[in-house]
């Protein structure tokens, strides 16, 4: 008799997780309302327990990071003006052109070295106002920063984003990741942000749903705006049941996602010198520029890894839940063979 083959290990992205047996069993025996009433006690448990962790006096559940940011678009950005953002933050590149569609704001790119939009460019667009450029209504900053190799970035340099007194969304799909990676609380790294959201589909192992939390007045806004974009949901405890066990159960362990993820980056420099500093990798992502990326993707699928690409020859490694150890070590094995 033959083994079973192995299943692949998957470095896609940290949202390929499927829920524990202990988030299942939490699904199974959720008490359940009709969200729309304001009636679901996980969906509100869920809520008051990350507008807590976040220090705000509201949260609201969405099904999706870009559902949160949209909502944010709305309530922050005004029409006809500029909400400045970090040229490489999702809400500019990975949103499907949803800004476009959802706010009628121009959403306006600036240099975002680090994962962190220039300050500089920020006071000189607030400037240009008084010299025929449009007015900028808001800021939108990401953290930790996907396309800046998961940058997780510290709250002074919120603080000064904030500083000119525009209203700030703090997208934090993975804010947990830098609360991990840098030992500050989440609600110290998002203090300064008018809005902040985080995801907990990604890499805290939940199968469905983010949140926006901000002021009670904000938030109950913000819920008319879920409406408007069809993101109201009815018993929704069912699913934020996960979301409260990943909250429990999933935040501290990120440390080892990171401790993987740094393996890989070392790994990685050591096959492509030059490719990548591995003191760089501070979270669960590793990006690394390869010169033929789709050689190099087949050959891990052939080792038994799934990985992708997140530009043109921009190759990304994901570390989460459903990798371990053994799992690592068959990936750190692919890539020393790659070519
Ligand atoms: C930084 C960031 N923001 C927002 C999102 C959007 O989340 P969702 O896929 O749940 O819409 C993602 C998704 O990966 C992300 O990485």
């Amino acid at each position: 008799m033959t083994d079973a083959p192995l299943a692949p290990v998957d470095l896609r992205s940290d949202t390929v997780t499927r829920p524990t047996e202990a988030m299942r069993r939490a699904m199974a025996e959720a008490e359940v309302g009709d969200d729309g009433y304001g009636e679901d006690p996980t969906v509100n448990a869920l809520e008051a327990r990350v507008a807590a962790r976040l220090g705000r006096a509201a949260a609201m559940y969405v099904p999706s990071g870009t559902m949160a940011n949209q909502v944010a678009l709305r309530l922050l950005g005004r029409p006809g003006t500029l909400v400045v953002a970090g040229r490489r933050q999702h809400v500019i590149a990975h949103e499907a052109g949803a800004a476009g569609v959802n706010a009628s704001a121009q959403l306006h790119a600036v240099d975002d070295p680090g994962g962190i939009p220039s300050h500089e460019e920020l006071s000189w667009l607030i400037e240009a106002r008084d010299h025929h450029w449009p007015e900028v209504s808001a800021v939108f900053a990401e953290n930790t920063h996907l396309m800046a190799g998961g940058a997780p970035w510290g709250a002074a340099d919120l603080e000064r984003l904030a500083a000119p007194g525009l209203p700030v969304h703090l997208d934090g799909a993975r804010l947990f990741h830098a609360e991990v990676a840098l030992g500050v609380p989440a609600a110290e790294l998002s203090a300064a942000a008018t809005t902040v959201s985080c995801c907990l589909s990604k890499g805290l192992g939940a199968p469905v749903g983010s949140l926006l939390a901000g002021s009670a007045e904000l938030i109950d806004r913000a819920r008319s705006e879920r409406k408007r974009l069809g993101g109201s949901m009815r018993q929704a405890g069912i699913v934020a049941a996960a979301g409260l066990v990943a909250l429990d159960q999933h935040v501290e362990r990120l440390a080892d996602d990171h401790r993987r993820a740094a393996q890989l980056a070392g790994a990685v420099a050591e096959r492509w010198p030059g490719a990548i500093d591995p003191t760089d990798v501070r979270t669960n992502i590793v990006l690394f520029g390869h010169p033929d990326a789709a050689a190099l993707l087949a050959h891990l699928h052939a080792s038994g890894v799934r990985a992708g690409t997140v530009g043109p020859g921009l190759v990304r490694f994901v570390t989460h839940l459903d990798v371990d150890d053994d799992g690592l070590a068959r990936a750190l094995d692919a890539i020393r063979t790659a070519p």
